[in-house]
């Protein structure tokens, strides 16, 4: 296949997009050192494939996940939690790869926040018209360290507001290969996903895959 963005090497030159102060958006971060990424999710799959959790309201999430790490974080009628099983199948959650982690550490020093030790990597499965609503990420124990997220296949629009639902939001555009960084004062800023929209990747088909890394426990 003819993928003509990469026949030019400048343009998939990593570049950082500052979103605020403790925010920002390291483009085409993950491109071409994704195939670890892409084999480090066939394998976790494998046993411990994508669902679609409930939401503690009773509802079916539109973006099916899976875990891995020490904890992984679940939702159900109980409400959201980080646990080191799979409700599925009572077992562990796989070991984050080493790649995984050595990616994500690289990605939270590049936007300033050298030291993280992420214990926790969510895998988010988004289909066309999969969207994640406003929320904020606020289960994790503490909250010193940034939330490192990876986007992976087709775009989607990423909604990052403010400290209340109800501030405004600005929308950013993010590609295959794309990674936001937020912590220090933006750490429990809103953010979501608008419904992506149809499109297709040469990597990953009709799908968006997220990796988001984080400091739970
Ligand atoms: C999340 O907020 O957990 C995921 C964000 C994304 O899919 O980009
Ligand atoms: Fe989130």
């Amino acid at each position: 296949m003819n993928y003509s963005l990469f026949d030019d090497a400048s343009n998939i030159r990593p570049w950082t997009e500052t979103i605020c102060e403790g925010a920002a958006i390291l483009r085409h971060f993950s491109v071409n050192r994704e195939a670890a990424l892409l084999d480090g999710i066939k394998q976790i799959l494998s046993a411990h494939p994508f669902r679609q959790m409930r939401t503690p309201n009773g509802h079916h999430m539109s973006v099916a996940m899976t875990c891995c790490g020490e904890v992984g974080w679940v939702s159900d009628s109980d409400g959201y939690r980080y646990s080191a099983y799979d409700p599925e199948n009572g077992e562990p959650w796989p070991a984050m790869p080493d790649s995984f982690y050595s990616l994500a550490v690289q990605a939270a020093q590049e936007a300033g926040f050298p030291g993280f030790t992420p214990d926790s990597c969510l895998i988010n499965q988004y289909q066309v018209g999969s969207r994640l609503s406003l929320h904020q990420d606020k289960d994790e124990k503490k909250f010193g360290a940034p939330i490192v997220s990876f986007s992976l296949g087709i775009p989607a629009t990423f909604l990052f507001g403010g400290m209340q639902r109800s501030d405004t939001v600005q929308r950013y555009h993010l590609a295959h290969g794309d990674v936001v960084v937020w912590g220090g004062p933006a750490r429990l800023r809103y953010h979501g996903v608008a419904a992506i929209k149809e499109a297709a990747h040469p990597l990953l088909g009709t799908q968006r895959i997220n990796l988001t890394f984080r400091q739970a426990t």
